[in-house]
C-alpha cells in the first residue's frame, strides 16, 4: 500500500485556510497555491538520494552532499494542476514538465482524457503527478494509468486536499504510489465535491466562474 503523508507544517496549514476561504480572490488564490506547492515540494523530495562530493570552501577542502542525479518530472493534471507547477519548479528547477489533460464528466464523475504530452525520457524519471484535488480519485487514477501505460514506473501523487474516498481509490488501484497531501478532508458530497474542500479548483484558479 502506498504511503500517505499529510504535510502538516504550520505555514502550509495557515495558507490552506485562506485557499479554502470563498472570499479569497483569484490572484491571491493563485499566489497561495503557488506558495504551498513550493513547501510541499520540500516534503515530497525529502527522500531524494544524496552523494558525497568534494568542495573547496574558502577555508579548506571538504566533503559535502549533493542530490545524486535523480531525474524528476512534474506531471500536472490540467487544468488546476498547472497552478502548482511554478511553485515546485522554484525548488527543483531542472525537473521536466509533462501534461495530462483530464476533466470530470459532471454527471458520471468519470474522467475524460483529452491530452497527454510527456518528456521523452519520462520512464527514467521519478514522476510527481500534481493536482490540487483528489475527490473520487478517478482523475488521479487515470493520470497514473496513462503514465504506466507509457512505461513509467516511479510515480508519486501530490494534492492539496483529498477526500478519504479518493485516497482509498488510488491506494487500491496503484498501491505502489505514495500520496502527499496538505489536508485529508471529511467526505464527498452528492456532487462529488470535497467537504469542506475549496470548491472547484480550476474555476478558482483561473477565475472561470
Ligand atoms: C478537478 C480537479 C481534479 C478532479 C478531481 O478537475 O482538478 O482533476 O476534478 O476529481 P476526481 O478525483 O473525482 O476525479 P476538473 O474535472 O474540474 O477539471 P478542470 O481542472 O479542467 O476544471
Ligand atoms: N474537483 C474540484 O475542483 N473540487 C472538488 O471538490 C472535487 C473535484
Amino acid at each position: 500500500m502506498g504511503k500517505l503523508t499529510i504535510c502538516d507544517h504550520p505555514l502550509i496549514q495557515h495558507k490552506l485556510t485562506f485557499i479554502r476561504d470563498k472570499d479569497t480572490k483569484t490572484k491571491d488564490f493563485r499566489e497561495l497555491v503557488d506558495e504551498v506547492a513550493t513547501m510541499m515540494a520540500y516534503e515530497i523530495t525529502r527522500d531524494l538520494p544524496l552523494e558525497t562530493v568534494t568542495v573547496s570552501t574558502p577555508v579548506i577542502e571538504a566533503t559535502s552532499k549533493v542530490v545524486s542525479g535523480r531525474m524528476l518530472g512534474l506531471i500536472p493534471i490540467l487544468r488546476a494542476g498547472l497552478g502548482m507547477v511554478e511553485g515546485m519548479l522554484k525548488l527543483i528547477p531542472s525537473a521536466k514538465v509533462g501534461h495530462i489533460g483530464l476533466f470530470r464528466n459532471p454527471e458520471t464523475l468519470e474522467p475524460v482524457e483529452y491530452y497527454v504530452n510527456l518528456p521523452s525520457d519520462a520512464p527514467e524519471r521519478l514522476l510527481i503527478v500534481i493536482d490540487p484535488m483528489l475527490a473520487t480519485g478517478g482523475s488521479a487514477n487515470a493520470a497514473i494509468q496513462a503514465l504506466k501505460t507509457r512505461g513509467c514506473t516511479q510515480i508519486k501523487l501530490m494534492c492539496l486536499i483529498a477526500a478519504p474516498e479518493g485516497v482509498k481509490a488510488v491506494q487500491e488501484a496503484h498501491p505502489d504510489v505514495d500520496i502527499f497531501l496538505a489536508s485529508l478532508d471529511s467526505h464527498l458530497n452528492d456532487h462529488g465535491y470535497i467537504v469542506p474542500g475549496l470548491g472547484d479548483a480550476g474555476d478558482r484558479m483561473f477565475g472561470t466562474k
